[in-house]
């Protein structure tokens, strides 16, 4: 099959270009690829082509305290009607003092309804004398990295986060952190719930303040240096001074990575007054307007190295109770469909270069956890391709079973028309024709 005549994103440029793929991968780029008699040729004059996304920090199929939207059947949909190809999912909790391959045997049994190809982060939820042993026949299987939480249920306390930080330098694993201080959060969410009556969406920003992020993420770059390990992966950064103490830490020379998320550079904390603002109650909450313009910085001076979304998936209806009471409210908004068209709006509009779109959307997901053939354009690579259509747009159909976006009222320039998973066209003019199941994607040869 070859795509002809788009407007190509390789080599951190675009150009007018051909592709041709075979047996699932992409196997020539050139300005004019000849066809052989009966092969299929799709002409994309005037439409762009880049590689399928990768989004780091999905949670399809999560229970917290009540069941997800989106499991990996629907959650792969929205991801391929947006673009993405790829999903790195964070498994949720499991029952107490589980093993780490619990959740994960759990996710992959999932996974099996997946029709976006997937790989998975392990979780690790406590510390015991069979971590270590856990973690490395996880990593033979191909976990790459593993997930500690500093707040909710199954908090890492700090002398279980160096001992899991010095066995994951150990195994050359990468963990992925959500830093946030618990007890200083705990702490005005107790004051605000004896103070008022109502606990409004904009409380629940209130008490996850900024402060609380950008010291947890002190603290932990400080055990990183403490300790020489590099391979921390600060998940969903939000908080401007967060991105203040990441850049104190890079000039010092230490080296780590920064995911941050879609929701914290096209949202802010006004949305929690809307009467319908429950629906955008997530952790990390939105931010102040402004602060975006830190992170857009930070993504300037080479301070950030993926944009994910933190799908997280739950109804209206399950999030209503957040109208009244954010503490009771299921935490997370959905994206996974929306993350490419955003994204390549900004870099239509100039915000990205070709480079740091690409190396942001996926290229440098697919490096970091090492998705062996994926993130990129090129020869050899899957042939994870979509297919762009330059014009005036919204999100007016999502395919989240959460039933809404959060981006309604953003003008997108980027209409994703066609996805191709791995050379076969899942997503022609719109519409999902998936036959292919998605696959697991690690290192393992
Ligand atoms: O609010 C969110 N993000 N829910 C998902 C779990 C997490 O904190 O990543
Ligand atoms: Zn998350």
């Amino acid at each position: 099959m070859i795509l002809k005549n788009a407007n190509v994103l390789y080599n951190d440029k675009i150009d007018k270009l051909d592709i041709k793929i075979e047996n699932e991968k992409i196997i020539k780029i050139d300005s004019n690829i000849e066809a052989k008699k009966n092969e299929s040729v799709l002409d994309y004059k005037d439409k762009y082509i880049i590689a399928g996304g990768i989004d780091p920090h999905t949670h399809f199929n999560i229970f917290t305290n009540t069941q997800s939207s989106d499991d990996f059947h629907s959650g792969s949909i929205a991801a391929l009607h947006g673009g993405t190809t790829t999903v790195i999912d964070h498994p949720g909790f499991g029952p107490k003092d589980c093993a780490l391959n619990h959740q994960i045997n759990k996710y992959h049994e999932y996974a099996k309804q997946s029709l976006c190809d997937y790989a998975l982060h392990g979780v690790a939820q406590h510390i015991n004398e069979s971590t270590f042993d856990e973690m490395k026949s996880l990593k033979q299987s191909g976990i790459h990295s593993f997930k500690m939480y500093l707040t909710y249920l199954y908090r890492l306390e700090d002398n279980d986060v160096i001992k899991l930080l010095n066995y994951a330098k150990e195994l050359d694993i990468i963990i992925c952190v959500h830093a946030e201080n618990h007890f200083g959060i705990e702490y005005l969410k107790k004051i605000y719930k004896e103070r008022t009556d109502l606990l409004e969406p904009l409380k629940h920003a209130l008490s996850r303040a900024n402060i609380f992020e950008s010291e947890a993420v002190y603290r932990l770059l400080s055990f990183c240096e403490a300790i020489k390990f590099d391979k921390l992966y600060l998940v969903h950064m939000s908080a401007k001074e967060s991105f203040d103490v990441i850049r104190l830490f890079k000039d010092r020379g230490l080296k780590f990575y920064t995911e941050t998320c879609i929701q914290y550079l096209f949202l802010d904390d006004c949305v929690y007054l809307e009467d319908d603002g429950y629906k955008y109650i997530l952790s990390p909450p939105l931010r102040k307007k402004g602060n975006e313009k830190y992170i857009y910085q930070a993504i300037k001076d080479g301070l950030v190295d993926t944009i994910g979304t933190d799908h997280c998936t739950f109804s209206l209806e399950q999030k209503s109770i957040g109208k009244t009471d954010f503490s009771s409210c299921p935490n997370g908004t959905p994206g996974v469909e929306e993350r490419i068209a955003l994204l390549f709006t900004e870099f239509l509009k100039g915000t990205f270069t070709a480079k740091e779109f690409v190396d942001l959307s996926s290229k440098n997901a697919a490096s970091i956890f090492q998705l062996k053939n994926k993130g990129c354009i090129d020869k050899g690579i899957d042939a994870d391709i979509i297919v762009i259509e330059k014009g005036k747009y919204y999100f007016d159909k999502i395919h989240s079973l959460c039933g809404y976006t959060c981006y309604d009222k953003i003008e997108l320039q980027a209409k994703i028309t066609d996805v191709f998973l791995r050379g076969e066209h899942v997503i022609k003019d719109g519409q999902c024709i998936n036959k292919k199941q998605g696959i697991y994607v690690n290192n393992i040869d």
